[in-house]
C-alpha cells in the first residue's frame, strides 16, 4: 500500500534515505575506508580501459552522471541513449565494459544495446534494481542498486540509488580509498532526510503553478539533474519543461524566456561554476523570469533568486543526489496542484518493453 501517502511517488520520494543507505550497505567499509562491490569482478576491474554506459530516460541521466564521475577519475567513459547505441559503430576493443543502467532490467532499448555489446565481444555489466531481471541475467555481471520496489511510473528513489551506486563504482575503480567521499556517503541518508523534512518545494510550486513552461539549468554534475528535473516535471504535470546546460541558454533557448517561464537553477559546484551559473541566472532575471535557486549556499543567491530550495553541503559527487530530491518534490507538488494522475501519467508505462 501507500502507507498513508496520497501517491506511490511521494512514498517513494520519502523512502530515499533508506534507499541510499541500502545502496552502499556492506559495500563500503568505514573502518578501513575501502569499497568492495562484490558483484564487480576483480578481473573486470583489472582489465578495464574504458566504459560505455547505456540507459533510457531517467536511467540515461544517471549514466551521464556516472560517466562524468569516471572521467574525473581518469577512466574514459561515455554515456549513450540506449536506443541510439546501435545506430553508431561504437568501437568495443578489448578492455571495454558496457554498463547498462536500468531500474527494471526489462527496458527493450537497453537490452538491445547490451545484446549488441555482447555480440561485439564487450564485457557487460547490469546496474539494475531487479534481481533476476533480463539485464541481470544476460550481462556478464550485475550490481544491484537495492532501491526496493518502485511502483510509480516516475522514477525517483531508483535514480537516487543509481547515483549512489555509480558514485561508489567510480570510487571502487579508483582503488576505493577516498575518505571524504566515504564519510559523505555515511552522512547521506540523514542529509536526504533533512531535505525531505525542510523542503519548501510545495510553497514554491504554489507560487509557480500555471506557468507557460519550466526551464532547468545546471553545469557539470548538475547538468544531468537539470535534465532529470525537467523530465520529471513534464512526465507528471504535462507542462512544458526543458533542461539545459546553464551556459547554453544564451545560444538559443533564452529566446523562450519570459516572465511566465520560471527558471530553476542548480547553483552549486564550487566558486567558478557558481559564478558562471549566476551570470546565466542574471540573464534570465533581466527577462523577468521567476528564478528558483537550488543551492547549498543560500547567501550566495541572495538578491538573485526569487525562491530558494536549500540542500546541505556534502561531497561534490553527492550534491546532485540532494538537489534532485528538491526537483522531485517541485514536480510532485506542481502535479498535485494540477490534479494529475501522478502515479500513472497518460501514455506512459512503468516498463517499456518495445524498441
Ligand atoms: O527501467 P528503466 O530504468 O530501464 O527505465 C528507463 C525509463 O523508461 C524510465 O527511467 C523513464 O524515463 C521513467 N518513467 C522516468 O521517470
Amino acid at each position: 500500500g501507500k502507507s498513508g501517502y496520497d501517491h506511490f511517488m511521494l512514498k517513494e520520494i520519502y523512502e530515499q534515505p533508506q534507499a541510499v543507505r541500502q545502496a552502499t550497505r556492506g559495500r563500503v567499509s568505514e573502518l578501513d575506508g575501502t569499497i568492495e562491490l562484490t558483484a564487480f569482478p576483480t578481473a573486470m576491474r583489472n582489465e578495464l580501459d574504458r566504459v560505455q554506459f547505456v540507459g533510457c530516460g531517467t536511467s540515461y541521466y544517471a549514466t551521464r552522471y556516472g560517466a562524468a564521475l569516471l572521467r574525473e577519475r581518469g577512466v574514459p567513459a561515455q554515456a549513450f541513449v540506449a536506443s541510439e547505441y546501435g545506430t553508431e559503430r561504437v568501437p568495443t576493443e578489448d578492455g571495454t565494459v558496457v554498463v547498462g543502467v536500468t531500474q527494471s532490467g526489462e527496458t527493450a532499448d537497453t537490452l538491445a544495446a547490451l545484446r549488441d555489446a555482447n555480440g561485439a565481444g564487450a564485457t557487460t555489466l547490469a546496474v539494475t534494481n531487479v534481481v533476476g531481471s533480463s539485464a541481470a541475467r544476460e550481462c556478464d555481471a550485475a550490481v544491484y542498486v537495492r532501491a526496493g520496489p518502485e511502483i510509480s511510473v516516475a522514477a525517483t528513489k531508483s535514480f537516487a540509488s543509481q547515483q549512489v551506486t555509480l558514485a561508489t563504482i567510480a570510487s571502487a575503480l579508483a582503488d576505493g580509498t577516498d575518505r571524504p567521499f566515504l564519510e559523505s556517503i555515511r552522512d547521506l541518508p540523514a542529509q536526504v532526510q533533512r531535505v525531505l523534512d525542510r523542503s519548501n518545494a510545495r510553497d514554491v510550486a504554489e507560487e509557480l503553478v500555471g506557468a507557460d513552461a519550466y526551464f532547468f539549468i545546471g553545469r557539470g554534475y548538475q547538468h544531468p539533474v537539470a535534465l532529470e528535473g525537467a523530465l520529471k516535471m513534464k512526465e507528471i504535470t504535462y507542462e512544458h519543461a526543458e533542461g539545459f546546460p546553464a551556459g547554453e541558454l544564451k545560444h538559443g533557448p533564452l529566446a523562450l524566456v519570459t516572465d511566465r517561464t520560471p527558471v530553476v537553477a542548480l547553483v552549486t559546484g564550487g566558486d567558478d561554476l557558481v559564478e558562471k551559473t549566476l551570470s546565466n541566472v542574471r540573464e534570465v532575471e533581466a527577462r523577468g523570469a521567476p528564478v528558483v535557486a537550488v543551492t547549498d549556499d543560500p547567501d550566495g543567491v541572495d538578491g538573485v533568486a526569487d525562491h530558494v530550495l536549500e540542500v546541505p553541503e556534502t561531497h561534490r559527487y553527492l550534491v546532485p543526489v540532494l538537489t534532485n530530491v528538491q526537483l522531485q518534490l517541485l514536480a510532485y507538488w506542481t502535479a498535485n496542484l494540477l490534479d494529475r494522475p501522478i502515479d500513472k501519467p497518460r501514455n506512459l508505462a512503468k516498463s517499456v518493453t518495445v524498441e
